[in-house]
């Protein structure tokens, strides 16, 4: 048989699934498993969106569409942008795709040329690097640890920025930490954006889960660089609606109708059904998103009380989106049943065997010995947890 692509060989699995599979193999055999691994809403999907796309099914509206959008749902994305993030785009710009992870992927196929170097904040979503080298790019992360609230400064910016670089991924809110940049913050790193004329692939998926009134600005708001950001969001964690795969992305016009160019040839159109149900979602203001929220923030709360009580984790409180990442440094070189934690997949690999709670090491995201715990769960499921988690690190506090 001849060989896989070089470049498919170096490309990592989405490391978040393994743990989440390795829960389910043992909920499959009949183990009762607490997995925090998810990365959505816990929630339905709105009523009122779910009717829209009946409807649409209805009316037969199951169809090639346009293969950048249909009209109403670039029209509702135009007002959410103007709206929400004071963006002004033209239909002509904005690109509906099959999830925001297709129209970052979009976005790398046609900026990106091979050896192109595109800078990456660590810790990052796993799927960031994964992407660049998939378009025979260069990921160059940059590290943005605890001690600056996992935030990148525009100096360590400015550093790794030459030729051959092509853009910056930034992610506020942002997976895995939980971390939000503020305007004053943005600004200064668009001073060097603006210097040195990179890109910016701006991911606003966490955009609405925000919590302690700390507000969201988009990057693309500054003027000097409006021209150099893609804007990219989507309906999976604001509307609950992971499984739609609705993402899209407003950029200049010649980065718009490169990224639609790319997608023509590879899936055409996002589906007509979804399409439909994400006009409705972006349109019709609800409270469902408020209520999400809410939620999410009294559970956030739960879970930084009683971890803050762990002797040796530490944590820093997320402002955004639903994850905490916790170091756990504290326990790394413990000896457990013959074994060592060397670091944190085996920690993971030990929770899961041990207390049977399923939780992502940090090492995918670019943070060895942290981990990710997704409190996108239930109030009741994340009472199970804290009470293994707690069970766990005890029993690891007290092995030597
Ligand atoms: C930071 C970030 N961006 C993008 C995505 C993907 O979103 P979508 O479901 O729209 O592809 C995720 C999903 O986990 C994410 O965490």
């Amino acid at each position: 048989m001849k060989s896989l692509s070089l470049r498919v060989q170096h490309v990592d699995e989405s490391a978040t699934l393994v743990f989440t599979q390795m829960a389910r193999q043992l909920q499959q055999a009949g183990i009762d498993v607490v997995s925090l691994t998810a990365g959505e809403p816990d929630f339905p999907t709105p009523l009122h969106v779910k009717m829209a796309a009946i409807r649409a099914i209805e009316e037969n509206f199951t169809h090639y569409t346009a293969n950048r959008g249909i009209p109403e749902l670039l029209k509702a994305i135009v007002e959410k942008f103007e709206k929400d993030n004071c963006l002004a785009f033209d239909p002509s710009q904005i690109v509906v795709s099959c999830g925001a992870k297709h129209s970052i992927y979009n976005v790398l196929q046609a900026i990106c040329n091979k050896g192109d170097e595109v800078v990456i904040a660590a810790p990052y979503w796993v799927s960031y690097p994964q992407m660049v080298k998939l378009v025979d790019a260069v990921p160059i992360t940059v590290s943005a640890g605890e001690e600056s609230n996992f935030k990148i400064a525009p100096s360590q910016l400015r550093k790794v920025i030459h030729a051959k670089t092509k853009a910056l991924i930034f992610n506020s809110p942002a997976n895995p930490t939980g971390t939000v940049y503020t305007q004053g913050e943005i600004e200064e790193l668009a001073d060097v954006i603006h210097e040195t004329g990179i890109y910016v692939i701006s991911d606003e998926i966490y955009e609405k889960v925000l919590y302690d009134g700390v507000k969201h600005f988009s990057i693309g708001c500054v003027k000097e660089i409006r021209d150099q950001v893609i804007t990219v969001n989507g309906v999976s964690k604001a509307y609950a609606m992971t499984g739609w795969r609705i993402g899209y992305l407003g950029a200049v016009k010649e980065i718009a109708q490169a990224a639609a160019k790319v997608q023509s040839q590879v899936t055409s159109n996002a589906n007509s059904i979804a399409q439909r149900a994400a006009a409705v979602a972006l349109a019709a203001p609800s409270d469902d998103v408020t209520m999400m929220v809410h939620e999410f923030n009294r559970r956030r709360d739960f879970m930084m009380e009683q971890l803050s009580a762990v002797p040796g984790l530490t944590l820093q409180k997320p402002k955004g989106a639903f994850y905490l990442f916790p170091s756990v440094k504290a326990f790394v070189g413990k000896r457990w049943k013959g074994g060592m934690i060397r670091d944190d997949v085996d920690l993971c690999n030990f929770f899961v065997n041990e207390e049977h709670i399923a939780l992502v090491p940090g090492s995918p995201f670019g943070a060895k010995n942290y981990i990710r715990i997704s409190y996108a769960a239930s109030m009741k499921e994340l009472e199970k947890g804290i009470r293994r988690l707690k069970s766990g690190f005890k029993k690891l506090s007290e092995a030597y």
